[in-house]
Parts: structure tokens; C-alpha cells; sequence
């Protein structure tokens, strides 16, 4: 009986001394070894709660091995996932780190909301309007390691940005020039009018005349009004092996067309 008590006793004292130290140390040593020692705390790279020794509580908000990559200076996979984010244009529709359209969400804001886990499985399952672009798994681990690089450069954003307005795919959508004209082989965000287009015989066109959009034109130049017009008259002109056909519009057309397809991004 006495001994009993001595024990709870013991136990009590040891309990309260692990507590305080979890003030000291971070309570994930009591799981798993130490390393990337003198790099930093285990939550500096992977977050979690590091005052509990219950595995759920202090996963919380884990970020796994395989998205922690970032953290590491000149890591190899995160410049992969960074020239991905180029390679595939995500600026045109989505502000990262700080740059790029507004014609989606902001992905700066996105890795404070979601997961890295659900920001990999929103692109490897994309939604309706954000093209899908079959990258392997590897790829989206290091593009999301890139996201989370370029998000953690970034002062957080003011919390009253304007957000995207979504449009209702029925009701007016669809009597638009750019549905009419350009919609059955193409589809784009827009400002004016929300998500245009049904068809994917050719390239995704959001943000075509911003900064974001691939320099794709000609020699790696960007497109333009001009150059539009141009490539419209007669794409076989720009690019010999063309699959896209002349597209005749009149004066007043091609300023509609235009004001379809502008967008004031940020730089
Ligand atoms: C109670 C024991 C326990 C504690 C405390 C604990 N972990 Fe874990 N951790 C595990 C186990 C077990 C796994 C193996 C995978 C699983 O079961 O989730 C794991 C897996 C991991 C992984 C790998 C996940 C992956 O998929 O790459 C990381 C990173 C990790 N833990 C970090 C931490 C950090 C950081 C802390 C402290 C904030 C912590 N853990 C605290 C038990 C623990
Ligand atoms: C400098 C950043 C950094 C620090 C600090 C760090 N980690 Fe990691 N951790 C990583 C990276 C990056 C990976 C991915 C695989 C690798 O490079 O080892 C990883 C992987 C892991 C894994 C999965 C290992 C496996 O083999 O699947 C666990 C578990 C883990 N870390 C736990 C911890 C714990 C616990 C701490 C604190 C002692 C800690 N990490 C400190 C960056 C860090
Ligand atoms: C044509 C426009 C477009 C392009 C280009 C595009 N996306 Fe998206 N993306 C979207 C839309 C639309 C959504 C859905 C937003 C919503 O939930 O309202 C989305 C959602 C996402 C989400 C989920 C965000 C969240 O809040 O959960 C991620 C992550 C994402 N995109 C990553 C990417 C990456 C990485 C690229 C480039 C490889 C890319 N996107 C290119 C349109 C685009
Ligand atoms: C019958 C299908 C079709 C229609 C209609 C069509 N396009 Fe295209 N477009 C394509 C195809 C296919 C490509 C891919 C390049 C190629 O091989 O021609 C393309 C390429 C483009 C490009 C080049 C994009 C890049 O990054 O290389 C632009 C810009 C473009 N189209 C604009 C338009 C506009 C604006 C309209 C409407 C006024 C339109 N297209 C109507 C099929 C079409």
C-alpha cells in the first residue's frame, strides 16, 4: 500500500518534470532522434506543437519529410518546383510570392490556409477551371515545396484583398465573343466575365496579354495587342507548322476581344 503511494507519488513528480520541460525541449525528441542538428528547431522546419507527447496533438499542421525540402538552403528539388511554376504559367491565374494575376486564388494565401498535402492533391486533381497539367507525383512535391519557399519570402497579405469573383457557367456565360469565336478550342479566366471556353484544342489563354503568360509569340517574345491581331490574321505567318486557323474579326471585334482579355495583375 505504502509503496503503491510512493509510486503515484513518483509518477506525479515525473509527469510535472516533463511538463516543464517541454518548456526546455521539444517533446517530438521524445519520439524521434535528433537531426539537421544546429539547423534549427524540429519546428522550425516541420511546425507541429512541441509542448505534447501525444502524437496526434503534436502533428498538428505536420509538415511532412517530403514537403519540408524548402527548408534546406539551395535545396535541389525546390528549384525543380520553382521552374515548374514558370514552365506551366501558374502566375497567369495566381498570385506566388507576391506575383502574378488575380484571376484565382493567391496561392500565397493558400499555404497558410491549406495543407501541403491538399495543395499537392489540388493540382494532381485539379478543379473545372484550372487546367490540368499530369504532372508526376515527384513534380508536385517539388512544386509544392516551391510554393511553400516562395510563400514563407512573403510578408503575410492584407487581409481585405478582393477575391476572385466566380461566375455561374449558365445565365449570360457563353454569348460572348471569346465564347463564340475562341471558346470551342480554347478556355481562360477573365475579370469582366469569369471562366470562358469549353474546348482544349489549344492552350489555356488566362492572362495572354500580361507578363505571366508564357513568352510564346515568337523567339520567346511576349504577346501583345499587335501580335495578336497578327497571330488571329493568319498564325501560319508567326509559326509555320500552326494548327490554329485565321480568324477574321472586324475593328470593333478585336476591341471587344481585348476587353475580354485584359487583366491588371500584380508585379
Ligand atoms: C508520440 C510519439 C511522437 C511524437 C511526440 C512526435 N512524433 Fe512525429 N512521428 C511519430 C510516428 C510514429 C511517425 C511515423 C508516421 C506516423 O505514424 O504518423 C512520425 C512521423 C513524423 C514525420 C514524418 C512524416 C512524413 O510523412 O514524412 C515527421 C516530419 C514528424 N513525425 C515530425 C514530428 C515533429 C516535428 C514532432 C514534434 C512537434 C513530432 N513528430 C512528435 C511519432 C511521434
Ligand atoms: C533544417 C530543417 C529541418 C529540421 C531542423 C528538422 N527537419 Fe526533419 N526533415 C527535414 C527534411 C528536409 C526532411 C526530408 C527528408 C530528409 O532530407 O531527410 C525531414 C524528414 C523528417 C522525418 C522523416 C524521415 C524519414 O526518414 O522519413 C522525420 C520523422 C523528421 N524529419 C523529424 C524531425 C524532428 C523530430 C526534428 C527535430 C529534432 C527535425 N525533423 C528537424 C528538415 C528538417
Ligand atoms: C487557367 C488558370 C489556372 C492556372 C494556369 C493554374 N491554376 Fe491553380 N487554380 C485555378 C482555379 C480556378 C482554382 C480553384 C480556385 C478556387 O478554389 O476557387 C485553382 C486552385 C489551385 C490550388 C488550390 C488552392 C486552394 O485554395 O486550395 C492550387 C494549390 C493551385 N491551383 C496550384 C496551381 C499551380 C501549382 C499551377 C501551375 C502549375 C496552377 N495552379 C495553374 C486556376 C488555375
Ligand atoms: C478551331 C480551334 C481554334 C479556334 C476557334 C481558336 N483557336 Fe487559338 N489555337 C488553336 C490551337 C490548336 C492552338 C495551338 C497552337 C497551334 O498549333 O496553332 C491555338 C493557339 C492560340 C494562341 C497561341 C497561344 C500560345 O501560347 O502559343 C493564341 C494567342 C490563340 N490561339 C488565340 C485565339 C483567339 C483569341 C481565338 C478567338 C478569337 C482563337 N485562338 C480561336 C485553336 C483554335
Amino acid at each position: 500500500m505504502v509503496a503503491r503511494l510512493l509510486t503515484t507519488a513518483l509518477l506525479i513528480l515525473l509527469a510535472g518534470a516533463t511538463a516543464s520541460a517541454a518548456l526546455s525541449r521539444q517533446l517530438c525528441l521524445s519520439c524521434h532522434p535528433v537531426h539537421y542538428a544546429g539547423q534549427g528547431s524540429c519546428t522550425a522546419c516541420h511546425r507541429g506543437n512541441p509542448a505534447s507527447e501525444r502524437k496526434n496533438i503534436a502533428h498538428q499542421q505536420l509538415i511532412a519529410g517530403r514537403y519540408a525540402r524548402f527548408t534546406l538552403a539551395n535545396d535541389p528539388l525546390t528549384r525543380v518546383g520553382v521552374r515548374l511554376l514558370e514552365q506551366y504559367a501558374c502566375r497567369r491565374c495566381h498570385v506566388i510570392g507576391g506575383k502574378g494575376n488575380r484571376l484565382s486564388v493567391s496561392l500565397d494565401q493558400a499555404t497558410v490556409r491549406r495543407s501541403p498535402g491538399e495543395l499537392a492533391a489540388s493540382i494532381l486533381r485539379p478543379v473545372q477551371n484550372m487546367p490540368d497539367f499530369h504532372m508526376k507525383e515527384t513534380q508536385v512535391t517539388a512544386v509544392v515545396n516551391a510554393l511553400l519557399s516562395d510563400a514563407a519570402l512573403q510578408p503575410p497579405a492584407p487581409a481585405a484583398r478582393p477575391q476572385v469573383v466566380h461566375f455561374d457557367q449558365a445565365g449570360s456565360a457563353g454569348r460572348d465573343l471569346f465564347s463564340i469565336k475562341c471558346g470551342p478550342c480554347h478556355q481562360m479566366l477573365t475579370e469582366r466575365l469569369g471562366a470562358l471556353g469549353r474546348g482544349d484544342a489549344g492552350p489555356n489563354l488566362s492572362g495572354v496579354l500580361s507578363p505571366f503568360y508564357p513568352k510564346s509569340f515568337k523567339d520567346d517574345e511576349e504577346w501583345n495587342a499587335g501580335r495578336l491581331r497578327r497571330w488571329l490574321d493568319n498564325p501560319r505567318a508567326i509559326r509555320a507548322a500552326a494548327r490554329m486557323r485565321p480568324v477574321k474579326l472586324s475593328e470593333a471585334e478585336f476591341r471587344d476581344l481585348l476587353g475580354i482579355l485584359g487583366v491588371g495583375n500584380v508585379k
